[in-house]
């Protein structure tokens, strides 16, 4: 296999102590990651233990006489494939920008001709001085590609823009800019969340679906070059950028949602469909009663939305269902496979003692027609990663 070789250079931000997540994170997803430490970075994270994570030597200063015998700066920055400053500091930007090669990171910038990508990570007045952003202007948008920052609360105290980027939001990038090709010009339908069956105006049922793992699948599509179409109910986390969100409540609203949308290429339902509704839904707020009688819900069955669509004329080329058990997970996600007709079920054990439903992450296990496949605990970034891949080896 063709592995893709990053060049991480790490600046002295605070959020240099995201860099081991970083490292573990890109090494995860098979990239080889070399990184380069400015003295400043050394005060936040040790190279032994950056050298430790990345499995690689760690350099950082420009005259080591030995490191120009074994890897001079020209050979370090043009051997790799990508380089990553993350994070980078307002004065790295600076250095970029006006062509300053005073240490190893600098002169690497400057020596290379290797697309750059920058994760900046600075206070917000730093960020919003006219300095900062004349130097951004400047930046070659077609060699360097700009990650983040977001908008949050910063390690100083204060709020605004200048927050580094998610690890998971970096390695989304460094991802696309490796295999954004690869589900280009292909439609891919995802559902995601809980849906709410009204008992009344005011009252609901649902479950505890969070949406985290729908929603890392729809970005992982998406970091793949897919359009993406994300059907979702409601849920604890946003939807991601870049993709076209279409919100809804019941199991029907959702059913209506999906089969508009056909055809498509691909669908992966993750969403946590009610299986039942109220039978009977009251246009007003039941009163409590004053005998102390309490009510009887009825329930209805709701339509089964993967196996309609698995079944549908317009079925697209590759259906993905879950199966949320607590029990006998791969025998009942066996027959889900055969009852509801789609090509894979992605099953895990929801039981609460795992801790899958609300939490970040997630050990599946993927079935389909030529076997079992079970993947080891993972975050839910790293599970939609994996299976957007997958997708790749059938849809591309
Ligand atoms: O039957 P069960 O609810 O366990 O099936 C889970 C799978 O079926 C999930 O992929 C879920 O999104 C999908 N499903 C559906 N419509 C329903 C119930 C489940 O699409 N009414």
């Amino acid at each position: 296999m063709d592995v893709k070789k990053i060049l991480l250079i790490i600046t002295g931000g605070i959020a240099a102590v995201k860099a081991p997540e970083l490292i573990r994170r890109l090494t995860k997803h098979g990239f080889k990651v070399t990184p380069v430490l400015t003295k400043a970075a050394e005060k936040f994270v040790t190279p032994l233990s950056i050298a430790a994570l990345a499995r690689s030597k760690v350099y950082s200063d420009l005259f080591d006489l030995k490191d120009e015998v074994e890897m001079g700066h020209i050979e370090l920055s043009r051997s790799a494939d990508l380089i990553l400053v993350a994070p980078a500091t307002a004065n790295i930007i600076a250095k970029m920008v006006s062509g300053i090669s005073d240490d190893l990171a600098s002169t690497i910038l400057l020596a290379t001709d290797t697309p750059v990508m920058v994760a900046p990570s600075m206070n917000v007045r730093m960020w919003d001085h006219p300095a900062t952003q004349r130097n951004l202007a400047l930046l070659d948008n077609d060699t360097v590609k700009l990650i983040g920052p977001n908008k949050g609360e910063m390690a100083c105290g204060e709020y605004g823009l200048g927050r580094m980027a998610e690890v998971s939001e970096i390695v989304g990038s460094v991802e696309q800019f490796f295999h954004s090709g690869s589900l280009v010009g292909k439609h891919l339908l995802v559902t995601s969340g809980a849906t709410r069956e009204p008992i009344d105006p005011i009252r609901y049922i649902t479950n505890r679906s969070s949406g985290t793992q729908g929603s890392a699948i729809a970005a992982a599509l998406r970091d793949l070059g897919a359009q993406v179409s994300f059907v979702t109910g409601p849920t604890d986390v946003p939807v991601p950028l870049g993709v076209t969100a279409y919100h809804v409540e019941t199991a029907q609203e959702m059913l209506d949602a999906v089969q508009e949308l056909l055809p498509v290429d691909g669908a992966v339902f993750a969403a946590a469909v009610a299986d039942w509704r109220v039978d009977g839904i009251q246009d007003k707020k039941i009163k409590k009663s004053t005998s102390g009688d309490v009510p009887e819900l009825k329930f209805l069955e709701n339509p089964d939305i993967l196996a309609i669509v698995s079944q549908h004329a317009k079925r697209p080329k590759l259906v993905v269902g879950f199966a949320a058990e607590t029990d006998d997970v791969i025998k009942n996600a066996r027959n889900k496979l055969s009852r509801k007709g789609c090509d894979w079920i992605v099953a895990n054990d929801v039981s609460s003692s795992t801790g899958i439903v609300g939490g970040q992450n997630n050990t599946v296990t993927i079935l389909d027609k030529d076997g079992v496949e079970a993947w080891e605990e993972l975050s839910k970034t790293e599970v939609a990663f994996r299976l957007a891949q997958r997708i790749v080896g059938t849809l591309a």
